[in-house]
């Protein structure tokens, strides 16, 4: 059977494909006030991506994750996952999002074969959010987790970033929130990834910390569950929801990663934290629908993946590119 392993014998054997570097939200980690926008002629079609997700399923990766950028800012995401859900050997098809579009198209999502949605939700205050995002409705992506859930979606994930002194407050109202609706979620250490300054460092709050707050009032039990991705699970006695860290900082799990990035300009970057990426864009254009030759360019590149990713919160070294571009 194939497989793609790296230089440092890791089974990668999940992708996370972006579809967009477009989005609805400024949030503060993510993105730059005023961004720049890939041209569309940048911007990879259906068909080339579905060309790239079937040269990686062709290679064994298993899994597939569409995310942006928002990926439902792109208006022809539902076909692209009914596409992608026909490729054989892929097991489990999944996208992270903002949730602002879900009350419309959780149900064709969910009809088309979609198996997994996380989304992102910071703050359950409307001021905070909006602050967070620089100009995102609240209201909105709680009725797009509401309809995700309507539409038969289980298994969500609520992801939240934590920031020292914007949100640090709520991690106990939003770990109420996914009790009450009975979802998954991981707190996530900010990554530095596009522009950090000495007053965004000051804002890092570590899992270990969050894992504090919650034990005020949760006993937490170590759990087994994995999801593929680098969270880390623990459950409490009384619900049925795990608690996810993602702690790129505190707990590094780069030994065990098992996935690469195509962004939607068709760059294969082999680690989210490192510049090193490889150009498929230029195999998709100028050799149309050639599986075999995009099948050799992404295993050659698998010895280019690094060991661990390049940021670092004390020495300052963080990466330009932003993660609106990247997909998380
Ligand atoms: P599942 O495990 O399938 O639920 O997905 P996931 O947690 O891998 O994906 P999601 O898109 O929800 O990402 C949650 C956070 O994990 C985001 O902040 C991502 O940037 C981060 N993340 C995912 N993969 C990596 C990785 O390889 N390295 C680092 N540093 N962060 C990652
Ligand atoms: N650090 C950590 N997580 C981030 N995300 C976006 N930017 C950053 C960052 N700088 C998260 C989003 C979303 C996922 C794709 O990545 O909140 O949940
Ligand atoms: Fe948009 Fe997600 Fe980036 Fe926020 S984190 S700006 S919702 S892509």
């Amino acid at each position: 059977m194939t497989q793609l392993i790296d230089g440092f014998q890791r089974k990668i054997d999940y992708l996370r494909l972006s579809v967009t570097d477009r989005c609805d939200f400024r949030c503060v980690y993510c993105m730059s006030e005023n961004p720049t926008f890939l041209p569309k002629s940048h911007v990879l079609s259906l068909e080339e991506l579905s060309w790239i997700a079937q040269a990686f399923t062709e290679l064994g990766v298993k899994k597939i994750r569409l995310t942006g950028g928002e990926p439902l800012v792109r208006t022809d995401c539902d076909k692209l996952v009914k596409l992608l859900k026909q490729l054989p050997g892929l097991e489990e098809l999944s996208m992270t999002t903002n949730g602002s579009r879900l009350s419309k198209l959780a149900q064709p999502l969910f009809e088309n074969g979609l198996n997994r949605l996380n989304i992102s939700l910071d703050t359950l205050n409307p001021d905070v959010f909006a602050q967070l995002t620089r100009n995102g409705k609240l209201d909105r992506v709680i009725a797009g987790i509401d309809a995700a859930i309507a539409a038969g979606f289980h298994n969500i994930k609520i992801n939240a970033v934590i920031l020292r002194g914007q949100n640090d407050h709520e991690v106990l109202d939003l770990v109420e929130f996914c009790r009450q609706r009975h979802l998954d979620i991981a707190f996530i250490e900010e990554m530095p990834i596009g522009y950090m300054d000495e007053r965004q460092r000051k804002r890092h709050c570590s899992s270990d910390e969050v894992r504090r707050i919650i034990e005020t009032r949760y006993p937490l039990i170590a759990s087994t569950k994995r999801t593929g991705g680098p969270s880390r699970y623990v459950k409490m006695a009384d619900s049925s929801i795990r608690i996810g860290f993602i702690s790129p900082h505190s707990h590094d799990f780069c030994h065990e990663c098992n996935r690469v990035r195509v962004t939607v300009e068709g760059q294969l970057l082999l680690c989210l934290g490192n510049e090193n990426s490889i150009d498929l864009k230029a195999i998709v254009r100028e050799f149309p629908a050639d599986i075999e030759r995009l099948k050799r360019a992404i295993t050659d590149g698998m010895q280019h993946k690094p060991q661990s990713h390049d940021f670092n919160i004390d020495n300052g070294t963080q990466i330009l590119r932003f993660m609106n571009a990247t997909g998380g």
